[in-house]
Order: C-alpha cells, then structure tokens, then sequence
C-alpha cells in the first residue's frame, strides 16, 4: 500500500551515468564530484535537499564512483591534520552535511537510463513519496530552493511533480518536454510529455529539469515501461503513465539552473558563483 499523504523525507540521487561528455576527465572521477570552485556538483545537491528538510540520501551510484562515499564521510586524517589550524574552516560546509543526515547507496550495475536508476533506488527509499535531484543540474534561488518550492506544491496537491524551465525550440531533443492545462500560476496539470522531441515535434517549450517529487506508484510502472528513446527505460515515459491519469504537475521553479552536464553550462555556473561570492 503506498501513502502519498506523508511528509517527503528521502530525496534520491541518481548518479551512475558514464559523464561521457566530461571524459578525459570522468575517466576515474565521477561526473558528480566535478567542483563546481571548491564544491563537487552532489554536495550543492545535498545541500539544497537539507534546504528542503530531507536528512536522508539515497544514492544510485556505479562502478567507479567510490569518490562519492568517501566525500560523504569522515577522513580522519584529514581532521587530525588540519584541527585548530588557520585551514579548519575550510571543512565546515561539509562537516555540516555529515553532521545533518544519512546517506545511504545501493548500485546500478547496468546504465539503462535514468527511469531505471530511479527504480534502483526502491530498495533505498520504499513505499513513500520522495524527491530526486540531478546533481549535474545544479539550481540556486537565495530565499527558497527550487526542491522546497516543489515540496510546499506536493503538500498541496499530493502527486507527482517535474521542475520545468522554458527551453529554446531547437534544445527540445536535449530534454523530455511536457504539455498540459495551467491550473495556477506556474502550474501545469500535464497531459503530455516526450523525451527529446525533434523541435517539430516537441509538445510545448516547458522542459523537464532535473527536479522531481514521486510518488511511489512509479517504482511499479518503472517495472512495466520498455526501454524508449535510446534504448534507455525513460522517466518520462513512466511519468506519461501517471499523467494520464491526472497524477503529474509541472511546475515553472524561481531561480536558476545551470544544466552542468554539458561544459557550457558547467563554465556558466562556475561563472556565476565566482560572481556571486565576490
Ligand atoms: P545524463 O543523460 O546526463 O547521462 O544523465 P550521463 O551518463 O551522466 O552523462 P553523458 O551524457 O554520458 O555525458 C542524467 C542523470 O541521470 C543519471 C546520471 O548520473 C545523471 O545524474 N543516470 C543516467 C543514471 O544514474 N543512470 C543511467 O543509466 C543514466
């Protein structure tokens, strides 16, 4: 039996894809330890999810990603040396997202898209609503993150939710791209949605992001969606399985996201922050 009418309290992190686009750098370093300055792309994940009250992580990870584990942990050399030094400071942000929840991991030991990297993540998260965040997808808002936004319109409307931005026309074959009814302001019921539409064929120009409160319906519809676009097991066609039945909600986020899995949208977001930290 699944519960929608509980508080989100896991947020899952899918983070076993090759980062092709980044290699040679990504040869032995995973795509989400890439910093974006000082700090790796997942730790901004982790943060904005603590934003949003979530103290647990559940991370789809690979092989090659051990980098993560030991991010997310205690070095104790590292403490010993630098403790009561002039240096120490430079720990606290992370001595903070230690300190302030668990971080759990199982692996998906075959690529086969990101709809299957979620449903990896059952065994982590079990029969409740939950968030994922896309670490390469790396969004800021100083007043509210972009997930506790989308968790205030869970509370409302206990269903599914995807973050959408409004994307040039000749980017949809980058995205999934939904189609629906606005219901309020920045509130789309969504009818429609297809992975990376060729630009005649893309229902609207909302792109999904990667942001996404589900519930947990979906790990079972996972199971019964064949491979789409790609040869890949898609969210999005998953999510259309729950949209045509009213339960999916795209939501028009305030503030920015930077798509860091590419390297123009990495250097923007390098340059953004060096900026915003002057
Ligand atoms: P991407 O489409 O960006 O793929 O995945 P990628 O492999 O990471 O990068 P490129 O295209 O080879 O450069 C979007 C998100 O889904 C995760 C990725 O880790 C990334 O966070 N993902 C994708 C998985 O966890 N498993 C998959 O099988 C596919």
């Amino acid at each position: 039996m699944s519960n929608n009418n509980i508080k989100i309290r896991k947020c899952l992190f899918p983070a076993a894809g090759y980062g092709t686009r980044f290699l040679p750098a990504t040869k032995a370093i995973p795509k989400e330890m890439l910093p974006v300055l000082t700090k790796p792309l997942l730790q901004y994940g982790v943060e904005e999810a603590i934003s949003a009250n979530i103290e647990t992580m559940a991370i789809v990870t690979g092989r090659g990603k051990r980098a993560i584990e030991d991010h997310f942990d205690i070095s104790y050399e590292l403490e010993h040396q630098i403790k009561d030094t002039s240096k120490e400071h430079y720990l606290t942000e992370i001595r903070n997202v230690i300190n302030n929840c668990t971080f759990s991991y199982t692996r998906q030991i075959e690529m086969k898209g990101l709809g299957h990297a979620i449903a990896c993540g059952e065994t982590l998260i079990g029969q409740e609503p939950f968030a994922v965040i896309l670490a390469d997808d790396l969004c800021d808002n100083d007043s509210d993150s972009v997930l506790s936004q989308m968790i205030k319109l869970y509370e409302k409307y206990q269903c599914s939710i995807v973050a959408v931005e409004e994307i040039p026309a000749e980017d949809s074959n980058k995205y999934g791209v939904i189609a629906g009814d606005v219901i309020e302001d920045n509130v789309i019921r969504v009818n429609d949605m297809v992975e990376k539409p060729e630009p005649q064929d893309a229902p609207s120009n909302l792109a999904i992001i990667g942001r996404y409160i589900l519930t947990p319906d979906i790990f079972d519809i996972i199971k019964d969606t064949k491979a789409g676009r790609g040869g890949e097991i898609q969210i999005t066609d998953a999510l259309l399985t729950q949209a045509k039945k009213g339960g999916v909600i795209a939501y028009k986020f305030k503030g920015k996201r930077f798509d860091c899995g590419s390297v123009d949208g990495f250097v923007q977001a390098t340059n953004y922050f060096y900026n915003k930290q002057k």
